[in-house]
């Protein structure tokens, strides 16, 4: 039993002061609604995690391994967000936004050396996708995930037929999404892979190979249709309107 419970709170926060102070906080802060309490998140927060400027944290945030969090000026985390920084840490950049129900966990409780997920400036995480940084993640600036992104930095091994899979050990390789590239709904990106800056990940794809800069690739396995700078896109020919 205490076993167990040692297990649970080496999962939760890097020590059992930790894990009561970064909770007392949370409870008495986590829930209060309105910009009311984000105002009041942006102070009590820094008493948990690092925070350079003010970053905005919507109400019904859970974050563990709070001491490993690092928020730039102006980041934002949307209802919802699930932070698991265990050793590695997350790191969103300035004015980088994570939106409802996304999932960012290190997942690192076999001390891998490059676990950690960093997002750069400026990017959007979109609602619900899921981030595992066991290898470690690195997410450029102005980089935009739609909803439902998986970023799954790790795979199991699965050589030895006598033995369960989940007794065989991870590895855990890193991914890389460059600046400026836009991956589309519901897309998985597997461990090992670099995307480069401007390329575009199709919705539904699942990424198996590198994406060179400026790619757009669609399809499972996802596959290269266009180099925007080979074969550049004639705006003129553009079906719909375009905003900014
Ligand atoms: C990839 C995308 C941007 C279109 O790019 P495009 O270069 O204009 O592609 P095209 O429409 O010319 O299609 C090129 C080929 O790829 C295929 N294709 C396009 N998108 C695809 C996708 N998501 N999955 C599978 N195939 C796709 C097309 O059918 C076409 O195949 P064909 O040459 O055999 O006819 C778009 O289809 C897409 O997936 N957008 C993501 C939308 C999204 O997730 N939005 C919300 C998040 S912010």
């Amino acid at each position: 039993m205490l076993n167990q419970l040692n297990t649970y709170l080496s999962r939760q926060s890097q020590s059992l002061p930790h894990y009561i102070w970064e909770h007392a906080v949370q409870f008495v802060c986590g829930w209060a609604p309105t910009i009311g309490g984000i105002v009041l998140r942006a102070l009590a927060y820094r008493s948990i995690l690092h925070m350079s400027g003010l970053a905005a944290i919507e109400d019904g945030v859970r974050i563990r391994f709070a001491s490993n969090v690092y928020l730039d000026k102006g980041a934002y985390l949307d209802h919802g967000v699930y932070l698991h920084a265990c050793p590695g840490g997350i790191r969103i950049g300035a004015e980088s936004m994570v939106m409802k129900n996304a999932i960012l966990h290190v997942y690192n409780f076999r001390n891998l050396p490059h676990a950690g997920i960093t997002i750069g400036a400026r990017s959007l995480i979109g609602e619900s996708c899921i981030l595992r940084g066991q290898g470690g993640i690195t997410i450029g600036n102005d980089v935009y995930l739609g909803t439902l992104v998986q970023v799954l930095a790790v795979n199991h091994v699965f050589h030895d037929t006598t033995r369960p899979i989940s007794h065989q050990g991870i590895t855990a390789e890193g991914i890389r999404i460059d600046d400026g590239t836009w991956v589309g709904s519901g897309a998985i990106i597997l461990d090992g892979i670099k995307i480069g800056r401007n390329a575009v990940i199709g919705a539904g794809a699942v990424v198996t190979k590198d994406v060179p800069d400026y790619s757009i690739v669609v399809g499972n396995p996802a596959r290269i249709v266009r180099n925007l700078q080979e074969e550049p896109l004639d705006l003129s020919s553009a079906k719909h309107l375009i905003v900014y």
